[in-house]
């Protein structure tokens, strides 16, 4: 068992987060969160664990050291990991020319397993070292490439949903599944191969990928509106109402649907387990369906500004009003940045242009905000709000430790003596980087960051 002892900052909702200065929290041998005192007198730390009743032998204790503090890892919820070497490619383009001059080329690479292994390592590796303890993942078409990238997060100890993405058409010979019924196979095959990995999918589990409309005929949107019938437990991710041209070429593409809400749901493709990247063009009725049919959003602030031809904000703080669960998604490569802390930073810079647009109607996002949608907020858009996301008894200890001083490591943040620990907060998510990132854990693991000074109880 491990006790970690020292300052916490974690959501409770999308608008409340707490500050507590000296917390202790208990993770028990299976890395679930045992106990959590919100104030503890550090002068008792030893009578308060007696007092838990948990065999003090066995527990280590890690103090938090000077300007240390824990949160909830951050949860990307949108993310493309072939797209990890392409990242800041094609800037500016809309989204079927890039996705044709740039993104299907750099795709089409992970057919050589030895390719998509050392890329796919390296992008595992990099996101954990930026904090991202859960991370929803569309892969290539590849079915051997999306199982490599299953078994790293599986063996790097990354909490992650990876899908093979489906593509029947609208994209070149050389990189679409060659029929409907390869891509269903193949999305079975993975689907089985996971399940194989991780039986109880308690860290790695397979996520329905549908590309998008554009890139799926009828019967794949079908065929993948079966599976996830038949297996309840299943996620299921695609692009949605992210574009213009992307919008357009839908409405061509299918006619008989008068919204993409229409559509997805004709194939049974949303429900509560769906995760609808970009939503930045919603009618009232699209926003009313989701809702209802409890879906939700992963909002791709920096690619949305970026790719895509939309350069449009999501109108995030409408789906906090009807309360649409919302979470961050980096949508690397689309986004440059495979930093949550920057996506985090756009969500509110693109909030404030959201307010000034709707004429102060839509508020813009504050630091506790855009933090709840950085962690619990994307949780529960996985469908994790009951696993991970905060630091409530019970969970699973996702966490990072925030360090803010230390020139060993070349922290930038400036932290001055009088600073409260909720301005060194703000400080370290409008300034920080990989650097404020000391150590990483995911279901009690470290997974990034050398274990020191720990004492024994
Ligand atoms: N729509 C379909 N594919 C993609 C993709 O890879 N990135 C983004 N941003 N939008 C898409
Ligand atoms: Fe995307």
């Amino acid at each position: 068992m491990k006790a970690f002892l020292g300052p916490v900052i974690h959501s409770l909702s999308a608008s409340e987060l707490e500050i507590l200065p000296c917390a202790l929290l208990v993770v028990d041998g299976k890395g679930k969160i045992a106990s959590f005192i919100r104030d503890l007198n550090p002068q008792q730390t030893h009578d308060t664990l007696k007092a838990l009743n948990f065999p003090q032998e066995l527990i280590t204790i890690h103090h938090l050291g000077p300007g240390q503090f824990l949160i909830p890892g951050f949860v990307d919820t949108h993310n493309h990991a072939p797209q990890w070497a392409q990242r800041g490619l094609g800037q500016g383009m809309h989204i079927l020319d890039w996705l044709d001059a740039i993104t299907f080329p750099n795709e089409a690479r992970f057919r050589d397993p030895e390719y998509a292994r050392r890329i796919y390592a390296s992008c595992v590796d990099g996101f954990l070292r930026q904090g991202v303890t859960t991370a929803s993942y569309y892969g290539s078409i590849h079915g051997e490439a999306t199982k490599t990238l299953a078994r790293l997060c599986h063996e790097k100890g990354q909490r992650a949903l990876v899908g093979k993405c489906n593509m029947t058409r609208n994209a070149p010979d050389w990189y679409r599944d060659r029929s409907v019924e390869e891509s269903l196979r193949l999305t079975e095959e993975c689907i089985a191969y996971i399940k194989a990995l991780d039986p109880a999918g308690s860290l790695v589990k397979h996520v329905l990928t549908p590309r998008f409309a554009i890139s799926c005929d009828a019967e794949v949107l079908q065929g993948l509106g079966d599976i996830a019938r038949n297996n309840s437990d299943l996620s299921i991710q695609t692009h949605f109402n992210e574009a213009e041209q992307e919008m357009e070429a839908t409405r061509e593409l299918f006619p008989q649907f008068s919204s993409e809400v229409d559509l997805y749901e004709h194939y049974g493709l949303l429900g509560e387990r769906s995760i609808l990247a970009h939503c930045c063009y919603m009618t009232e009725y699209e926003l009313e369906r989701i809702k209802a049919l409890g879906c939700g959003v992963a909002h791709c602030p920096v690619s949305n500004m970026t790719v895509g031809g939309g350069f449009m904000a999501a109108p995030v703080r409408d789906f906090l009003r009807r309360g649409i669960k919302v979470g961050l998604g980096t949508d690397s490569g689309g986004g440059f940045s495979s930093s949550i802390l920057d996506a985090m930073r756009q969500a509110m810079i693109a909030s404030h242009a959201r307010e000034v647009m709707s004429k102060g109607q839509d508020r813009g996002l504050s630091i506790a905000e855009v933090f709840h949608l950085a962690t619990l907020g994307g949780a529960e858009v996985c469908s994790m709000g009951d696993k991970v996301g905060n630091f409530e008894v019970g969970k699973e200890f996702d966490a990072i430790v925030v360090g803010t001083q230390g020139d060993e490591q070349g922290i930038m943040t400036v932290v001055e003596e009088s600073d409260s620990l909720k301005t060194i907060f703000e400080k370290f998510i409008m300034t920080g980087d990989d650097r404020n990132i000391v150590k990483v854990y995911v279901q009690g693991r470290l997974v990034k960051g050398q274990l020191a000074e720990d004492s024994k109880a």
